[in-house]
């Protein structure tokens, strides 16, 4: 079964708490944090401090995404405030390799993102030292946009890269997921979806999630 990761950037933040019990108390796997700084990306969310609230309301795992430049200022917060893998994305990094080695140094699972129109081999040389690609099915910065239809493409040369170099690691699928796309996802070779809008704006959280976990 896949790994179920709802997106708090959908979250009710005035509520956070009751958020991370209906979390907590459904089938998702992983949180989703998308930290964003205004610059990498156009929009700001939210940081280290509001993660470390929400670490003392869950005992699941903490999946950070940095949408942000000069990631390797904040590894350490991010590490401190709960994080358990840090992703960061190859177009912000000009040291990506020197990043991914500070990430394990503090303790944490790497991950890479990249965007929509960065091809899958930029990865070929970084993908045995992490643990995690994270493959942007929409341009980053904001939730419930519309699934872009050629990373079902990217999905499936990743997988081959992946397989045929006989490693672990995960492909997350961020932006845009549905119950409807997922099988689709999951068949060309993703093992984590993201879902943000599809989780927090569903009328049954729990129940969409368990869906879900049941696209394969
Ligand atoms: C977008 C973020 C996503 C976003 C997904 O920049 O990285 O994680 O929250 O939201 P949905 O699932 O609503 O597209
Ligand atoms: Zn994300």
């Amino acid at each position: 079964m896949p790994i179920i990761a709802p997106s708090l950037l959908a979250a009710d933040f005035l509520n956070l708490q009751s958020e991370c019990t209906m979390l907590n108390e459904s089938e998702a796997d992983w949180y989703h944090l998308d930290v964003m700084d205004g610059r990498f990306v156009p929009n700001i969310s939210f940081g280290p401090m509001v993660i470390e609230f929400m670490r003392k309301a869950s005992t699941k795992t903490f999946d950070v995404h940095l949408m942000i430049l000069e990631p390797e200022k904040y590894a350490e917060q991010f590490k401190n405030a709960g994080a358990d893998i840090l992703t960061v994305h190859i177009e912000a990094c000009t040291h990506l390799h020197r990043n991914i080695q500070q990430i394990r140094s503090l303790g944490m699972r790497p991950g890479v993102a990249i965007n929509p129109h960065t091809p899958v081999s930029a990865l070929s040389d970084i993908l045995h030292d992490i643990d995690l690609v994270c493959l942007m099915s929409v341009n980053p910065g904001f939730g419930g946009q519309k699934f872009i239809p050629f990373t079902l493409e990217k999905i499936k040369q990743l997988r081959k890269m992946i397989d045929e170099k006989g490693l672990q690691v995960h492909i997350e699928i961020d932006g845009g997921v549905t119950v409807e796309n997922a099988p689709s996802i999951l068949a060309a070779g993703a093992d984590v979806l993201v879902a943000g809008n599809t989780v927090f704006k569903s009328a049954d959280p729990i129940g969409t999630i368990a869906q879900l976990k049941r696209c394969g």
